[in-house]
């Protein structure tokens, strides 16, 4: 057989895929990052109308329809913090590729990528792909990224450090402050911040900020999503928004490597962006009732657990083999190391599942902790 790029070989297949594979069938699965809302009905129907229609058909522009990208223009309009032009944004496939496009146009072999650790899987193996360095660095005890570990991780080969407010695994949110110091970063070191908001809505304590509003240098690219926001993720539609120059050399990876974003999912996606916000509103008011019961749950079991400030992610410090207790006892949880050397000895809990549900995952891991204590 023929080799395999180096690059690949240094790819694994995420820890979490691993720990569902571990689960029985009837297992409460806590690990997935899948809110458990429908679609809103007004952005199935939009898709539904331009299938029927034939409008879904070709190949739309690259960067996406000018229907989309002028609703996601008029989404940033609305939430006030700072404006987007249409030609300055690419629809992807889903955040994930968005997050793709912006490494790929801006990392060359052997430069550093900076990103939290505990972080989103996809930070570490897009800078391999990339042929870059990765370079985690740990966290606050409240689990945010600190401004100063990122300045100080900075070196001649940095091209990137990530900045993932609310964040995935640990439900933290960043301060606008700290905010306000990423930006602050990104022009005086001249380096790329890339600021991953898929989760920009689910926020239940303090606001969300964007390294955008206050970055002077254009030093700053944005990865939004449907994904989360509008219970979307199988509709793979996100995006990147930054300066022109920078969208017109992702717009070449993006053009050789998806063409463009699926048409059905962009009129879906236009129809949510456009339409009534209440099902964000629902869903945003269930995640905080569910956190809560968590927190309270997990507090009882006499485990610790940093306030998750939003997304739908939790991160207790755990006890050696509960993770494994815990699955083998019916309800799955990702092992912290999943996300990076630093999440050793947390697990990350997904509360987008009922509460009821929830309500008896924390029996069950009332039970796994007496057994491992
Ligand atoms: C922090 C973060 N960024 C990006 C993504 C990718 O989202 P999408 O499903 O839109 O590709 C995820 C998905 O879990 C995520 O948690």
């Amino acid at each position: 057989m023929t080799e395999f790029s180096h690059r690949v070989e240094q790819v694994s297949m995420s820890g979490i895929r691993e720990v569902f594979e571990a689960a029985s069938e009837d297992a409460i699965n806590l690990g997935i990052g899948q809110p458990d809302f429908p679609t809103p009905s007004h952005a199935r129907q939009a898709a539904v109308e331009a299938v029927e229609n034939g409008n879904a058909d070709a190949y739309t522009s690259n960067k996406g329809t000018i229907g989309l990208r002028e609703a996601i223009s008029a989404k940033y309009d609305r939430d006030g913090a700072f404006s987007v032009d249409t030609d300055d944004i690419i629809a992807t496939s889903g955040g994930s590729e968005a997050l793709h496009l912006a490494i790929e146009a801006h990392v060359d072999p052997g430069e550093e990528v900076i990103f939290p650790d505990p972080g989103f899987v996809s930070y570490d193996a897009l800078t391999h792909l990339a042929d870059g360095t990765p370079k985690p660095v740990g966290l606050r005890e409240d689990l945010t990224l600190d401004p100063a570990t990122v300045e100080d991780a900075i070196t001649d080969d940095t091209a990137v450090f990530i900045v993932n407010s609310p964040a995935n695994p640990t439900g933290a949110v960043q301060s606008e402050d700290d905010i306000r110091e990423f930006a602050r970063i990104a022009d005086e070191h001249d380096v790329l911040c890339i600021s991953d908001e898929v989760y920009e809505y689910i926020v239940f304590d303090g606001e969300h900020h964007s390294p955008m509003a206050y970055a002077e240098s254009d030093n700053v690219v944005v990865v939004g999503a449907c994904s989360k926001t509008y219970s979307m993720t199988g509709w793979r539609l996100g995006w990147v928004t930054g300066s022109n120059e920078r969208i017109e050399r992702m717009l070449r990876v993006h053009q050789y490597m998806q063409a463009c974003a699926s048409a059905p999912a962009q009129f879906a996606a236009e129809a949510a962006l456009t339409g009534p916000q209440e099902p964000v509103d629902e869903m945003v008011t269930a995640f905080e009732e569910r956190r809560d019961v968590l927190l309270d749950g997990l507090a009882d079991i006499g485990l610790d657990t940093p306030t998750p400030r939003g997304a739908f992610y939790a991160m207790p410090e755990v006890p050696e083999g509960w993770v494994d207790e815990c699955i083998d006892r019916g309800v799955v949880v990702v092992p912290g190391e999943a996300f990076g050397e630093h999440g050793e000895g947390y697990a990350r809990i997904s509360y987008a599942t009922g509460i009821e549900t929830l309500k008896e995952a924390l029996e069950v891991m009332g039970e796994a902790t007496r057994a491992v204590r």
